[in-house]
C-alpha cells in the first residue's frame, strides 16, 4: 500500500490525497492545492531549509539523534582508522572501494595532477600582501575554469573524471600557495615523490632543505583531519556547490562557489572562534564564571552543540584522540587543559545535558591545527581541502540525477506593487 497523507484545505473544505515516498511529501504536489482556480498553489516556506530535501543522494548518510556519520555507508571512525584521505575520496566519488589496480591508478592520476600552470601562480602572486587565503583559493579554483574550458563537458562522465581528478590534486598546491603568500614566502612546487598529505606539508613550510619530511604522526594526524571533512551531506556549502551546479556550470565554478560559502563565519569559522574563547578564559580557575555566563545567555560555549548532531558529534571524538599523537610530537598545546576541563564540566551540567550539547567538529580541531603552526585563517582552508571530493562527489550525483532541476526556491513576495513611475526631473523638481 502507498502511504498518503490527506490534507483538507479549510479555505475550500476540499481534501487531497498526497503520496508519502521515503518519509517525504513532494512540494509540488501541495502546489496543486488552490483556494481558487486562478490562485497560486500553496507553497512550503522553509528559509535555511530547514525542513526540506533538496535531493537523493547515496554519498552521506548522518544519524545526528546516536552520532553516525557514515560515508557510502562505511562509518567514519573505521575510515579513519584504516583508511587514508585519497581512498575515502575515491570511495565518495565512485561509491565503493577500489581494488587495489584501482587505488594505484588513482593515486597516480592525483599525484600526476599536482602542479598547475604557472599563469595560475602568477594569478596568486597578484594578490595583495597579506590577502586571506580562502579569497585566494576561492578565486584561484574559480580561476581554473578558464584553464580548462573543456570543464564545461559535464555530460561526459570521462570529462568530469578529469577535472575531479584536476581539482583534488591541486587543492593543497592552491591551499599552500594562499597560505606562503601572506608570509612572503616562495611558492614551494609538489613534490610527487611523497604522499598527498605529506606533500602538503612539504609545500606549506619547506625552506631550503633539498627535501622536508614531515613526521609520520603529524601526516597521520592531518590526513585523519582531513577524511573527517570530506563530507557531510547537504551543508551549507554543499548546497552551494550543487545549486550554482545546478545551472550545469563548470565543477571549478560550482567548487569555487561553495568555497565561498565555507568561508563565513557560521561555516567555517568556528573552530577559530573556540581558539579565541579558549584563550579568553586563560586559566582553568576562570571556568566556572566563564559557564555561567554561558548559562545567563551571555554567551556560547563554542564549539558546543549541533543543528543536527544531538548527541556526542563523532567527528569530535575522533579529533580528541587524533590530539594526543599531534601533541607528542609539537608539545602539549596549554590550551588542551582548559578545553577537557570545560568539556568536562559541560556535559556534566543541567544545561548542556537538557539541551543536548555536545562537542562538535570544532572544539579540538583548531587546537590541533594551532600545534601544527597553521594560523587561523589558514584552518578553513584544511576545512575546504577536506570537502573538495564531497563537493565534487556531490555535483557527480547532482549532473546524472535525471530529477534535478535548476535551483530555483520559490519566494513570499512582501514588497510593494503597481506603482508609478514618476521620473527623477519631476521626483526631485
Ligand atoms: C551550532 C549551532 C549554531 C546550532 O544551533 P541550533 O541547532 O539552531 O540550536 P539552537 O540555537 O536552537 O540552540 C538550542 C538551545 O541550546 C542553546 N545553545 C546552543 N548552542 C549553544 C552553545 N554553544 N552554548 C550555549 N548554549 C547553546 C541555545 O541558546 C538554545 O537554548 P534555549 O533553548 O534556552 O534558547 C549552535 O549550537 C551554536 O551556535 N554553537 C556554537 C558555534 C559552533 O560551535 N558552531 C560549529 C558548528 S559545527
Amino acid at each position: 500500500m502507498t502511504e498518503s497523507l490527506t490534507v483538507r484545505d479549510n479555505r475550500t473544505g476540499q481534501e487531497y490525497d498526497v503520496p508519502i515516498a521515503d518519509g517525504a511529501i513532494k512540494a509540488a504536489d501541495l502546489g496543486k492545492i488552490k483556494a481558487s482556480d486562478d490562485s497560486p498553489g500553496l507553497a512550503v516556506y522553509d528559509p535555511g531549509f530547514v525542513n526540506t530535501a533538496s535531493c537523493r543522494s547515496s554519498v552521506t548518510y548522518i544519524d545526528g539523534e546516536k552520532g553516525i556519520l557514515e560515508y557510502r555507508g562505511y562509518p567514519i571512525e573505521q575510515l579513519a582508522e584504516k583508511s587514508n584521505f585519497l581512498e575515502v575520496a575515491y570511495l565518495l566519488i565512485n561509491g565503493s572501494l577500489p581494488t587495489k589496480a584501482e587505488y594505484e591508478a588513482w593515486v597516480h592520476e592525483i599525484t600526476y595532477h599536482t602542479f598547475v600552470h604557472e599563469n595560475v601562480k602568477s594569478l596568486m602572486q597578484g594578490f595583495r600582501y597579506d590577502a586571506h587565503p580562502m579569497g585566494m583559493l576561492m578565486s584561484s579554483v574559480g580561476a581554473l575554469s578558464t584553464f580548462y574550458p573543456d570543464a564545461a563537458n559535464i555530460g561526459d562522465a570521462e570529462n568530469r573524471h578529469m577535472q575531479i581528478v584536476r581539482m583534488i590534486a591541486k587543492m593543497p598546491t592552491l591551499g599552500a600557495w594562499s597560505f606562503r603568500h601572506a608570509q612572503g614566502k616562495p611558492y614551494v612546487y609538489p613534490d610527487n615523490d611523497l604522499s598527498y598529505t605529506a606533500n602538503f606539508l612539504s609545500m606549506l613550510f619547506k625552506m631550503s632543505e633539498s627535501k622536508y619530511e614531515a613526521d609520520e604522526r603529524l601526516v597521520k594526524a592531518l590526513d585523519v583531519l582531513l577524511i573527517l571533512h570530506a563530507d557531510h551531506e547537504q551543508n551549507c556549502s554543499t548546497n552551494a556547490v550543487r545549486s550554482v551546479g545546478s545551472s550545469q556550470v563548470d565543477p571549478y565554478s560550482a567548487v569555487a562557489a561553495g568555497i565561498g560559502a565555507l568561508y563565513g563565519p557560521l561555516h567555517g569559522g568556528a573552530n577559530e572562534a573556540v581558539l579565541r574563547m579558549l584563550k579568553r578564559i586563560g586559566t582553568k580557575e576562570n571556568i566556572p564564571a566563564f559557564i555561567e555566563g554561558v548559562k545567563n545567555g551571555d554567551e556560547k560555549l563554542m564549539g558546543f552543540g549541533h543543528r543536527v548532531y544531538k548527541n556526542y558529534d563523532p567527528r569530535a571524538k575522533i579529533i580528541k584522540k587524533a590530539c594526543d599523537d599531534v601533541f607528542e610530537v609539537t608539545g602539549v598545546n596549554p590550551l588542551l587543559e582548559i578545553a577537557q576541563e570545560l568539556e568536562k564540566i559541560a556535559l556534566e551540567d543541567e544545561y548542556f545535558v537538557k539541551r543536548k550539547l555536545y562537542p562538535n567538529v570544532d572544539f579540538y580541531s583548531g587546537l590541533i591545527y594551532e600545534a601544527l603552526q597553521f594560523p587561523p585563517e589558514m584552518f578553513t582552508v584544511l576545512f575546504a581541502i577536506g570537502r573538495t571530493p564531497g563537493w565534487l562527489a556531490q555535483w557527480n550525483e547532482l549532473v546524472q540525477d535525471k530529477e534535478q532541476k535548476i535551483a530555483r526556491p520559490k519566494q513570499i513576495y512582501t514588497g510593494d506593487r503597481t506603482l508609478d513611475f514618476v521620473p527623477a526631473s519631476e521626483r526631485w523638481a
